[in-house]
């Protein structure tokens, strides 16, 4: 039998990755750290999501580490990444699609004032609000991989103008695009709601903060499906409360879960939700891990490799 295969994640048991090995290469060794590594020189490959630090160095015979998010932040913290190990990551459109679900529902319930129109029923006040022309709000989204990218472009279908930033130029049908920090400051100025979903790295921990909130239109909502690291909390705290920035749905925190007591729980403007607009599914997410796994037993070059130094 080949190497072992580990499932290192503590959110869900993996049973199903198990089944989709089974499925596509006959009887394995599966391992998970729910139920214990064993010897961890039998592993060949490791599944992870937010694996302990140090954890994947002590797998000496480690052929291929598999990120089961599409960010990899959570591995490359780990200071002990065995650097001679490729990383890929999860490509899936399962959960592209679901980013850009959540980044489309909240950015319409923000235009169409559906939150308003909630406290309205609650008062039983029937009080339509001032309308706003779709082609008046203007989305931008940063951050143009390929989750990026889905939403830009389902915003367009949507006729919302869109622009897009990245750190290098990218071109996308329908999206007017920004890039660098030159371009950071127009693409703000003519965005009304702001979608994050950039990977989390040296250069864009922090990213939202005080400076970029004010040079955001006034009243701009604020939408971060990315990594909490990106925000400063007590930056966008202070925007919120000086109505520069008009209410934000944030997935993602600093800490998670959220702590209890955080001030975003009972912000009246804030809608938390516990890092779920994208869940990785096994479904969309196994043909390319199975395809990696034959490659790398094969030896031939991986597909989805992660470059540690730019961090996605
Ligand atoms: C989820 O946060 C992911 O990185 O896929």
């Amino acid at each position: 039998m080949a190497g072992a295969i580990a499932y290192i994640s503590r959110d869900t048991d993996g049973l199903h990755w198990k089944k989709i090995f089974e499925t596509a290469f006959g009887p394995i060794d599966f391992r998970t750290v729910k139920e214990g590594l064993g010897n961890t020189d039998d592993i060949e490959i490791a599944l992870a999501w937010k694996p302990a630090p140090g954890l994947l160095a002590t797998f000496k015979n480690l052929k291929m580490i598999v990120s089961l998010g599409m960010g990899v932040d959570h591995l490359l913290i780990d200071e002990k990444l065995p650097a001679g190990v490729p990383i890929t990551r999860i490509m899936d459109d399962g959960l592209i699609g679901q980013m850009s679900e959540y980044a489309i529902f909240f950015a319409l319930r923000h235009h169409r004032d559906i939150e308003k129109y909630a406290a309205s029923q609650r008062a039983g006040t029937w009080k339509p609000e001032k309308f706003v022309d779709t082609i008046d709000r203007r989305i931008g989204v940063m951050g143009l991989g390929t989750i990026g990218q889905d939403t830009a472009g389902k915003f367009v279908a949507l006729g919302v103008p869109t622009a897009g930033w990245s750190r290098t130029q990218k071109t996308l049908p329908g999206v007017e695009t920004f890039h660098g920090a030159d371009g950071l400051a127009r693409f703000l100025a003519r965005t009304d709601i702001l979608v994050n979903v950039l990977p989390l790295t040296r250069e864009t921990r922090g990213i939202l903060d005080a400076k970029l909130f004010a040079a955001l239109p006034k009243g701009a909502y604020v939408i971060n499906m990315g990594r909490g690291g990106h925000v400063v909390d007590d930056d966008l705290l202070a925007a919120l409360e000086s109505e520069q920035i008009s209410g934000a749905a944030l997935d993602v925190f600093n800490t998670e879960p959220l702590p209890a007591g955080h001030a975003y729980w009972a912000h009246p403007r804030v809608q938390v939700t516990p890092h779920v607009a994208g869940s990785t599914n096994p479904r969309t997410a196994s043909p390319g891990v199975v395809e990696n796994i034959k490659r790398v037993r094969s030896g031939q070059p991986l597909l989805n490799t992660v470059d540690a130094k730019s961090g996605y």
